[in-house]
């Protein structure tokens, strides 16, 4: 089978879904890969390196796509990037299916087979395809190097000659994936860091990396955690508490970093302008969830905002692009390992087990229809 790799189209997006270890091992396979020339160059990828890996150079996407089985992309395809992909073809992307069902429509009309990685379901055999661990990890990372090249002061405690330098002080809201690599990397430039989250399992995870955590109501928090590992909108009394618990220590941060998400439900506020507005001129805020709106009164996304009383908050979108050549890396491992369970071993062709859980749980659309359970009707 070929597959065919698309350079990305939206502003911002670095990232490529394939890379010359990914072709070489899917060559290994018995497969054919086309790379749309110029798709790897914002991750530091040249078309010289995939041809050494083995793959072809179409010069643009209608070539690139002209004969392709499979059509791997990062980022859910803009209306002319659907126009390129022929009918019977298999779209495999980060398609933010969930809140985009005009453009599973537009696929299904198209008559492409379209698989959304990003609802890949979290058993352990699918970690190795997880787009949203491996991406929100380097987000994590980034998150806590943005902070630390804006705020105006050391992250270590220093004592020299000249006097002591204090510590940073660091607050991370959401101790999941993003949340926990953002403690680690904090703790590794030497902050002392404190994290709260509305999930009790967090506490241990936080306080294994050398992390404070915030309780806030510990029995509510025992009962916030959903079966499939994520967090449950909360009441109101329980936000009020958290608000109350977490203000002194919003005051007295030096660095904030927001990854508060709760699937399919728009972020929870939980820094409020009252409290940046009284928080330490040179302070700096980073809301990792600013693309689900926010979880920082102030912030806009894709801005850097700096308020009255001198608080910076960063409101970046998509900052694994900011880390184009690592993120690429990964995500094109994670849709390596999902695409090796359509391939015939030994034929290279395409043999998809539609009874599959994973392939049941990211399949958006089939046969000129959405068939995603969550979209239909
Ligand atoms: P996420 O990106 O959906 O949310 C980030 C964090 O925000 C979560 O820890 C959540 O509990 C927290 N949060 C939500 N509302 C909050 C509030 N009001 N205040 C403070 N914190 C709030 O979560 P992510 O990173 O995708 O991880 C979710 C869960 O999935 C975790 O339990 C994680 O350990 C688990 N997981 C399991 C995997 C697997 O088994 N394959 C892979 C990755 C994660």
């Amino acid at each position: 089978m070929q597959i065919a790799v698309l350079k990305e189209r939206r502003p911002g997006e670095s990232r490529v879904a394939a890379t010359p270890d990914t072709a070489k091992k899917l060559l290994a396979l018995g497969c054919q890969i086309v790379v749309e020339s110029g798709a790897g160059a914002a991750a530091s990828i040249s078309d010289a390196d995939y041809t050494a890996a083995g793959a072809t150079i179409a010069p643009d996407a209608t070539a690139a796509c002209a004969s392709a089985d499979v059509v791997f992309k990062i980022a859910k395809p803009l209306d002319e990037e659907i126009g390129y992909l022929k009918k019977g073809s298999i779209l495999i992307a980060h398609l933010a299916a969930l809140s985009s069902k005009d453009t599973a429509q537009a696929l299904a009309r198209q008559g492409v087979t379209a698989f959304a990685m990003e609802l890949m379901p979290r058993i352990s055999r699918a970690q190795a395809m997880d787009i949203l661990s491996s991406q929100s990890n380097l987000s994590g990372y980034k998150a806590v190097i943005d902070a630390a090249a804006t705020f105006g002061r050391a992250m270590p405690m220093m004592m020299t000659a000249a006097g002591t330098i204090a510590p940073a002080r660091v607050l991370v809201f959401g101790a999941g994936v993003a949340g926990l690599q953002a403690i680690a990397t904090a703790k590794r430039m030497g902050a002392v860091v404190y994290a709260t989250d509305v999930r009790y399992a967090a506490k241990e995870q936080v306080e294994s990396l050398g992390g404070k955590f915030i309780v806030v109501d510990e029995e509510k928090m025992k009962a916030a955690e959903t079966s499939g590992g994520y967090a449950k909108e909360m009441d109101e009394e329980f936000k009020r508490k958290q608000a109350e618990a977490v203000r002194a220590e919003v005051l007295k941060s030096d660095i904030v970093i927001t990854t508060a998400l709760i699937p399919g439900r728009p972020a929870p506020k939980l820094v409020t302008a009252d409290m940046v507005a009284n928080m330490k001129a040179g302070s700096v805020i980073v809301d990792l969830a600013a693309e689900a709106g926010g979880n920082v009164e102030g912030t806009q996304l894709d801005q850097v905002v700096t308020t009255a009383n001198g608080v910076t908050i960063m409101g970046h979108a998509n900052l694994p692009s900011r880390l184009a050549r690592d993120s690429s890396m990964l995500f094109s491992k994670n849709i390596l390992n999902f695409v090796t369970l359509m391939i015939e071993k030994g034929t290279g062709a395409l043999k998809i087990n539609w009874d599959d859980d994973l392939v049941k749980g990211t399949l958006v659309t089939k046969d000129g229809e959405v068939v995603l359970p969550a979209l239909k009707g």
